[in-house]
């Protein structure tokens, strides 16, 4: 009989609840996200997430529990991300993990939710999912995550084996599309807009700056182009905001996939993954489809849904640290830091 697991993930604005049944079933898989909570203050006030995880996190428990058809009696293991974030919010869900591990006498298991983006492409019968449930190994992989918080490159030899090779320097990706539609007047999460325009408009002939491209470098840096373009609106204050956005978006498609290209050309690996919530941006789907077809690699990307913050991915790796007997104590602590 396959387990049953439950994870949860409080890291950063989104309260989220995914109940599990074996490594890659998802029996429900419920996200609260707080932007509209934070809308009027330009940005999320750390307090006032950790309030709202609080307010929500037991209505959603329950939820996922009655759209999984489980009671809290059935579950074989309690996972929850315990880094990197904010820690107040951490703490949220740490603490009510920790509290139904010792109620239900269950294994607590501790997960890095950087480590769980990829994960996302090992749920379902995603290609990933099959080819363990077949005993293939697909490792060693190469995972972009790019966030609104972090754009890393990930290389990965095995379960619970894997290194940073590559990582922002400065604004992650998603923030760099975030604040370009916000000089535009849109609201958070401005990468779903963005997105939309380039998809519908020819990038416009503004030439932004591919920041590090030419540097033999694995990282990124991504604040200059943010500059670029306030400069380029003070300049011309009526630039047209579809072409605009389009070749902004242009720019940042070109250095994630040139960089992630050269991380696997570097290392000799085959198989590249997409995860983070920008990976669910269509245009930037087809600009990595296209640059893995001309370089003869097989990429796998989760569906839009399972890019952006959510506790299946969490769950999904849950479960193989359940496997291999990877549990925590319930002295677990919280860290804000991703290598704390
Ligand atoms: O993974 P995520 O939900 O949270 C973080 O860990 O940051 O990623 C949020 C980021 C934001 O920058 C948001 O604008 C972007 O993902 N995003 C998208 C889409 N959905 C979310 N960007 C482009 N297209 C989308 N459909
Ligand atoms: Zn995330």
């Amino acid at each position: 009989m396959e387990t049953l697991g439950l994870a949860i993930d409080t890291t950063f604005d989104d309260t989220s609840v995914a109940l599990l049944r074996g490594t890659r079933q998802v029996l429900s898989n419920k996200t609260l996200s707080q932007y509209k909570d934070h809308e009027a203050f330009g940005g999320v006030i750390p307090e006032r997430a950790s309030r709202r995880h609080l307010e929500v996190i037991h209505p959603l428990i329950q939820d996922a529990l009655k759209e999984g058809g489980a009671a809290f009696d059935q579950l074989d293991w309690i996972a929850v991300s315990h880094k990197p974030g904010l820690l107040g919010s951490i703490l949220v869900g740490l603490t009510v993990a920790k509290s139904l591990a010792f109620l239900l006498n269950r294994p607590l298991i501790g997960i890095n939710h950087i480590e769980a983006h990829p994960y996302a492409n090992f749920l379902g019968n995603s290609p990933l999912a099959q080819a363990l449930a077949n005993g293939q190994n697909p490792f060693p992989l190469l995972h972009l995550v790019a966030a609104g918080g972090h754009t890393l490159l990930i290389y990965q030899r095995d379960h619970f084996q894997w290194e940073i090779v590559g990582r922002s320097l400065d604004d992650a990706a998603g923030e760099c599309v975030d604040k370009a539609a916000k000089m535009f007047g849109h609201p958070m999460p401005g990468g779903p807009v963005v997105d939309r325009l380039a998809m519908a408009h020819p990038p416009g002939d503004v030439a932004f700056p591919r920041p590090l491209l030419n540097d033999p470098g694995l990282d990124f840096s991504f604040s200059g182009l943010k500059t670029a373009l306030r400069y380029h609106l003070e300049a011309h204050p009526q630039a047209p905001e579809g072409p605009t956005l389009a070749a902004y978006f242009q720019a940042v498609c070109d250095v994630l996939t040139a960089k992630t290209l050269r991380a696997a050309r570097r290392l000799k690996v085959e198989r590249i993954t997409l995860s983070g919530g920008l990976c669910a941006s269509q245009k930037l789907r087809e600009e990595f489809r296209r640059a893995a077809d001309q370089e003869g690699l097989e990429l796998f990307v989760p569906p839009p849904a399972l890019c952006t913050d959510n506790a299946a991915m969490v769950a999904c790796l849950g479960a193989f640290r359940h496997q291999a007997g990877r549990h925590d104590s319930l002295a677990l602590d919280g860290e804000s830091n991703l290598l704390g």
